[in-house]
């Protein structure tokens, strides 16, 4: 989708639709819709859709009364999804080229890259392998505005969002096409393409480097293992920090030995969206340049069962010397993330984030509304939340003290890698913990948010590209 700004009045803006925000109890006279509004059908509340036709004085074919709520409360995060909204509805209808007009209040830099995000993220269908139903998107979207900076945020919007899709349809693939190496491949295609610099550890690689937690997992499957490594570097950095983005790349997740039901099974296609999101959040830093270093660590395997796969009671050695009882092979992820963790360290990253569709126990916790935060640095864990209130991607703080330690306790090895029946995304987080050691990190449980079961007005089913735009933010932001 084409993104523009227009400078000319929104009234004289030739498009198939304009999209207006509508206040609660702010009386809109222009678009005909006084009337409306005096008869109480066009109120104002929340994502409330009124269109149209053919409104004298209006170049546009079509004028889409968008309801925004109270002006007072309104936020970016809001707007985002308005348009969001608003674009969806349209695109069922044969609509190319939408229109949107801020109100004089919320016309911002911020509200402009926000507007953009909305409309191209709503524009989104995870439809790739559909090859019946002809695909309705959205030709161009065009803001009009004359604010100081309009058009940066535009781009920067633009950046944002078209990175948030590339990952929900890395995400959405399904498993049989992105294997670990299919994964690996896209990665170094999206660094290739962006500049950045990129190698893939292969298996031999790992053995070398120790790395028993992860190729344990992996040596289930007739997929080798990959290892995705992406660097960015800005061109002058005085900072001394090196952020590490850590990300689950399980492309899928049949539970091992320890297998899952079969009812349900096939979702776990997407536990590799942590993964997904590092990737996609490098794309666009590539071309958003933050202040300070950034490397991607994303460790690929398929979780599958199988005479070559591991037992439960297997004892393996993570690359940082702990051995770990693997009680429970469902629980590979923070197996993985072990190695990766251990890695990023190695590599000299001096904070870490990693984003992880790590329990069910999350989901239990804070249903789908929520990622859930843990840290082991209260400074470290304010940034990151400070970062994804910005952008509107709602984070939970989880406690995470010493005391769950003993949860992990393992009769025979360092730790095993399940808790007992209580707190299970704690004490994922614990065994987490445990690898990053004393490097200010922080772990996103994205279990409950990466996906979304069902549709709603401003988002599809399917992949949500959580929690990339936090994370380019955490990056945009940084200061020492
Ligand atoms: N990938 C799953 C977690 C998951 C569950 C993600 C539901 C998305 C939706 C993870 O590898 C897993 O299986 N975790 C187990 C851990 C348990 C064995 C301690 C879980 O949550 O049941
Ligand atoms: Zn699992
Ligand atoms: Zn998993």
């Amino acid at each position: 989708m084409q993104i523009t700004i227009d400078k000319s009045p929104a009234l004289e803006f030739a498009a198939d639709a304009l999209i207006v925000p509508i206040f609660e109890g702010v009386k809109e006279t222009r678009f005909g819709a006084g009337d409306l509004v005096d008869s109480g059908e066009v109120a104002g509340k929340p994502l409330e859709l009124t269109i149209l036709h053919h409104v004298n004085g209006v170049a546009a074919t079509r004028v889409v009364l968008a309801g925004a709520g109270k002006t007072e409360k309104f936020t970016s995060g809001d707007l985002r999804k308005l348009v969001a909204a608003g674009v969806r509805l349209l695109r069922g209808k044969s609509v190319k080229k939408v229109a949107f007009e801020p109100d004089a209040d919320h016309g911002s830099p911020e509200f402009i890259s926000a507007a953009v995000e909305g409309a191209i993220l709503g524009n989104f269908e995870p439809d790739r392998l559909k090859t019946l139903d002809p695909k309705k998107s959205l030709d161009q979207f065009t803001v009009v505005s004359s604010a100081d900076g309009a058009a940066e945020a535009a781009e920067r919007g633009r950046i944002i969002a078209e990175a948030q899709n590339f990952t929900r349809n890395m995400v959405n693939e399904p498993a049989n096409l992105l294997t670990p190496t299919k994964m690996a491949a896209m990665a170094r295609q999206m660094a290739f393409e962006s500049g950045l610099e990129c190698e893939v550890l292969e298996q031999s690689q790992m053995q070398e480097l120790g790395m028993g937690a992860l190729l344990g997992v992996s040596q289930g499957s007739a997929e080798p293992p990959a290892f995705i490594v992406i660097g960015y570097r800005p061109a002058d950095s005085t900072s001394k920090a090196h952020l590490g983005l850590i990300g689950k790349g399980v492309t899928f997740d049949t539970g091992g030995i320890s297998i899952k039901p079969s009812d349900g099974m096939e979702k776990m296609k997407y536990d590799m969206a942590g993964g997904a999101a590092m990737i996609g959040a490098m794309r666009a830093i590539a071309q958003l340049k933050p202040p300070i270093p950034v490397t991607a660590f994303v460790p690929c395997v398929e979780n599958m069962p199988g005479s070559k796969a591991q037992r439960p009671g297997d004892i393996v050695t993570a690359m940082s010397g702990k051995t770990i009882e693997v009680l429970n092979t469902d629980a590979e992820g923070r197996l993985i993330l072990a190695d990766a963790l251990a890695y990023a360290r190695k590599q000299g990253c001096t904070h870490l984030v990693d984003a992880a569709t790590l329990t069910g126990a999350i989901v239990v916790a804070l249903g789908h509304l929520n990622v859930g935060l843990f840290s082991n640095n209260d400074a470290m864990r304010d940034r990151v939340l400070q970062a994804s209130k910005s952008e509107g991607e709602r984070m939970w703080p989880m406690p995470l003290d010493d005391d769950y330690k003993e949860y992990l306790k393992s009769a025979f090895a360092d730790m095993g890698n399940i808790g007992g029946r209580w707190g299970g995304a704690i004490t994922a987080a614990m065994f987490l913990k445990e690898f990053a050691e004393d490097t200010p990190w922080v772990h996103l449980d994205i279990a409950g948010t990466a996906w979304m079961d069902d549709a709603k007005p401003y988002i599809s089913k399917g992949p949500t590209g959580l929690p990339l735009r936090t994370l380019v933010r955490l990056a945009m932001d940084w200061k020492d």
